[in-house]
């Protein structure tokens, strides 16, 4: 089964054609980064308008870089949130749009689960169930897969997401946006525990986690050193906000596998392309005895072929999207509104 996929929730629009959930035969993605790195972050107005102006260009492109024509189209599968509610809604109406005119099926996605079914591209032999670690720009939660469609979240931040965390240290640091790789860059020979920054405990839940701590410690660190003339060191401070983001994640997902005996886990979004949070992770998993999958890092990002790759799960389960399908900002991993 061919689907064709749409992903439009950020400041990336990508297109992709997947076959039968795990073979990406084509998976075209424009970034709008540099558009938005001038304001240090994303312009909602500005994603969506470049949205607007790229996504059928993509869809020719992935449609004549898996060597297939509109008819070899199976379905149509977009993300419908969580994101920007613009940058979606073009996702989504042109999606919809495409489905009409092809007269196939329309699989609606939720964001998350495409970025853990990223993993299911890279790795052939996983199936649920396992346990995923979701770490993106603007989510972190530890995610229980039971089944491809069967998911439910364990624990998630209470403020910021990781990722979030890295841009907004970056910012002040004067780094480029998106943080996360410059902040990894930076942090290279740092010293780890050259500035001991807070960790988080959440009152009422083992697995939630909290960021806006870590964040504001970090950026009073670098305001007060600039305010009193004192040299920062800056690599090492990199490395220090790493540690403890990567210790606010690692050990409660690790404790969490313990609790409810799953043997594997998957890493899922942006931030997973972080090296100190994977290696972190693999020695984790190795002294917990747990099987871990790392997403390749082109597969971290945001991309098409992720959707398509859920989407053809979604489809098996029934999922489908009708007439009036719409675009979420906000969204649960579970239950989706659209469930069958
Ligand atoms: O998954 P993603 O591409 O988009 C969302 O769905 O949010 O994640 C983007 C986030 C950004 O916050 C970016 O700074 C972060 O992932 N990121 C990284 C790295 N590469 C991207 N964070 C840490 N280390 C990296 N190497």
């Amino acid at each position: 089964m061919n689907i064709l996929a749409f992903e439009s929730s950020c400041d990336e629009t990508a297109a992709a054609v997947v076959r039968d959930g795990r073979t990406v035969l084509s998976d075209v993605i424009a970034s709008q980064a540099e558009m938005h790195a001038v304001y240090g972050g994303v312009v909602p107005e500005i994603a969506s308008r470049k949205h607007v102006e790229v996504i059928a260009a993509l869809a020719d492109r992935a449609l004549a870089d898996a060597g297939l024509t509109k008819g070899d189209i199976d379905a149509v599968a977009v993300t419908c949130g969580p994101g920007l509610i613009g940058a979606l809604l073009v996702g989504v109406n042109f999606a919809k749009s495409a489905a009409f005119a092809l007269g196939k099926p329309l699989i609606p996605v939720h964001h998350l689960r495409g970025h853990i079914a990223a993993n299911y591209i890279a790795f052939p032999e996983l199936t649920p169930p396992f346990l995923a670690l979701c770490i993106s720009g603007g989510n972190s939660m530890i995610v229980d897969v039971r089944g491809y469609t069967d998911l439910s979240i364990l624990g998630s931040t209470r403020d910021d997401a990781a990722g979030e965390c890295f841009d907004k240290i970056a910012r002040v640091l004067g780094l480029p946006y998106p943080g996360g790789k410059p902040m990894e860059a930076l942090a290279e020979g740092g010293d780890p525990t050259r500035y001991p920054l807070p960790r988080a405990k959440v009152a009422g839940s083992a697995w939630d986690m909290s960021f806006s701590g870590l964040k504001t410690a970090a950026v009073n660190l670098v305001h007060n050193a600039g305010q009193k003339g004192e040299c920062l060191d800056r690599r090492s401070l990199a490395a220090s906000v790493t540690a403890a983001i990567s210790e606010e994640l690692i050990p409660r997902t690790v404790e969490a596998a313990r609790q409810l005996d799953r043997r594997t886990l998957v890493a899922a979004g942006g931030v997973a392309a972080n090296k100190t949070i994977r290696a972190d992770l693999e020695r984790a998993c190795r002294e917990a005895g747990l099987r871990l999958f790392l997403p390749p890092l082109k597969l971290c990002g945001d991309n098409g072929a992720m959707i398509g790759a859920q989407a053809y799960y979604e489809y098996l389960a029934g999922v489908r999207g009708g007439r009036s399908l719409n675009a979420y900002a906000t969204l649960d991993i579970a239950p989706v509104p659209w469930a069958p």
